[in-house]
């Protein structure tokens, strides 16, 4: 099925090539504007492309000093100081090594007594920071973008979600066993990311190559949550290894 989308298709000849031409982007957007909003995702696919961020930022090509980041999402119930967390991940793979004020640095908090509250709370953060200007987003095998899973409706913000089985099952790989694996997440909505001003969506790897060939086909449903970025003016995939 090769649609053509308005997006901005690159397929990359490797996995490094990806994260290169992704961080490129990345790169040239802070470098244009120091005070950049970042939008930032974890997982597996963008490991490369914060080691390509790191290496721009220790050869003095980038700095970050200016910049605000907001994350994408945070496992419900996970202390920021566990290593399965995304606090920790986010620390560990680009925090920790970049000149990023902590003050600027904003995740989801996965332990509130008012969840609801905390998640209106972080939304509220976006707005107020004029919308996130770059988001960087991987993609879930069955579409979910953030943690959004299939069925949530496209306009709502940061909210409470529960996550799928096949979520559980794909993150256990992070957790000693998958009951460690936690059951909710609270993550930016469909609403938050479409507010966002430029999308990079990174798609790696035969294990997405489902969810690649539904994105490609550009039908737009909320059982498929990724084709709400179709609804979006600037989105640019960068994908690898999906045959
Ligand atoms: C992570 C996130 C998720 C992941 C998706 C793919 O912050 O929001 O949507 O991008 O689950 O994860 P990986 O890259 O591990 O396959």
């Amino acid at each position: 099925m090769n649609v053509v989308t308005n997006f901005k298709w690159i397929e990359a000849a490797n996995y490094d090539e990806m994260s290169k031409i992704a961080a490129t982007i990345f790169i040239d957007h802070l470098k244009k504007n120091s005070e950049t909003v970042l939008g930032l995702a974890t997982g597996g696919t963008p490991e490369g492309f914060y080691k390509e961020l790191v290496a721009a930022y220790k050869a003095g090509e980038v700095s970050f000093a200016q910049a605000k980041s907001f994350n994408l999402d945070e496992y419900v119930g996970i202390d920021p100081a566990n290593e399965s967390s995304y606090h920790y991940y986010m620390d560990h793979h680009l925090f920790n090594h970049v000149d990023m004020k902590r003050d600027n640095i904003n995740l989801p908090a996965g332990i509130q007594s008012n969840l609801e509250k905390a998640a209106a709370e972080y939304e509220a953060m976006i707005k107020a920071a004029g919308n996130i200007d770059i988001q960087l987003l991987g993609i879930g095998g069955n579409g979910h973008i953030g943690f959004n899973e299939p069925g949530t409706p496209f306009d709502v913000g940061t909210h409470i979600i529960e996550l799928a089985q096949s979520t559980r099952e794909a993150n256990k790989v992070y957790f000693d066993s998958i009951e460690d694996v936690p059951t909710h997440a609270i993550t930016m909505g469909i609403k938050t990311i479409l507010s966002s001003k430029k999308i990079v969506l990174l798609i790696a790897g035969a294990s997405k190559q489902e969810a690649f060939d539904r994105l490609r086909s550009r039908i737009v449903t909320e059982d498929f949550p990724a084709s709400a970025l179709h609804n979006h003016p600037d989105v640019t995939v960068i994908y690898t290894d999906v045959k």
